[in-house]
């Protein structure tokens, strides 16, 4: 039998391509999603993916979530920790529930899932973790100090767990894109967006498909040697 993955926030945007990109691979995908149920059943007509419906941010809704996966498709192999939230804006004017919501969301997210992931990986001898980070978690952004210190997390626990995975055959990595053209990026105010842009040396946004094959080769057996690592795919906005 194939690998199972679980992606989170795997029906819209990034994740839908992750979802897809590791379909292809003939992995049994299960996508996870938060809110949005129409979009997520558009998904599953689309491709033929399950996706289940749980809030990464709450830990005992991951721990049931995966157990349901677990029962219902089989143990996951694979974890793509990919939901993430933006509430941008500059520290005086961001209230504390904006600050927590997407530590508890984009980090704690990565924790809940990997908690409840782990252990089975351990066992069997093999996993792939992907943590999505963000090159604003590796260079900061204006009016993003939340999401930006989430971010920044992801690819501290990244690679602290794959210290830790490492002697059972789990390989824990992150991906860092720049600027992708979802439905994220368009949040962005358009005179910002177009000054953003200005500076990717690439000349335009990121396309989900470019972030998804780079997901994909971490998730593979040929990637068993890669661990702790950050993917940049930004167009060369950030470099280093
Ligand atoms: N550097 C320096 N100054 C900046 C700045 C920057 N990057 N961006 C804005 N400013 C300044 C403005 O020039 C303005 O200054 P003045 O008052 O002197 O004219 C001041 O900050 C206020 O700017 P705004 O009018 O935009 O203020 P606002 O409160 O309406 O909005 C904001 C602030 C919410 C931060 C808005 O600028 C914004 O949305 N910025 C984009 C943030 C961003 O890039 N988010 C990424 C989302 S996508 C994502 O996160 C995915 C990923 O991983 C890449």
């Amino acid at each position: 039998m194939g690998r199972v993955a679980i992606v989170t926030g795997g029906s819209r945007g990034i994740g839908q391509a992750i979802s897809t990109a590791l379909q292809a691979k003939d992995v049994t995908v299960v996508a996870n999603f938060g809110g949005n149920a129409e979009r997520a059943a558009a998904f599953t007509r689309e491709t033929g993916i399950p996706a289940y419906q749980w809030d990464v941010g709450d830990h005992q809704a991951c721990l049931d979530g995966v157990a349901r996966v677990t029962a219902e498709v089989g143990p996951v192999d694979i974890l793509v920790n990919n939901a993430g939230i933006t509430r941008d804006a500059t520290l005086n004017k961001m209230s504390w529930d904006m600050w927590d919501e997407v530590i508890r969301i984009n980090l704690g997210g990565c924790f809940n899932m990997a908690k409840a992931v782990f252990q089975g990986m351990r066992d069997r001898g093999w996993g792939r973790i992907v943590n999505i980070g963000s090159i604003n978690g590796q260079g900061g952004q204006y009016g993003q100090v939340n999401y930006a210190a989430a971010k920044s997390g992801i690819h501290g626990f990244t690679k602290a767990l794959a210290q830790e995975g490492a002697k059972f055959g789990v390989t824990v990595n992150a991906l860092a894109p720049g600027y992708i053209d979802t439905d994220m990026v368009a949040a962005v105010p358009e005179a910002v967006l177009e000054k953003i842009v200005a500076r990717i040396p690439v000349g335009r946004l990121g396309r989900a498909e470019e972030i998804a094959r780079g997901v994909a080769f971490l998730c593979s057996d040929e990637g068993g040697f890669i661990t702790g690592s950050t993917l940049s795919i930004n167009g060369g906005q950030h470099m280093y």
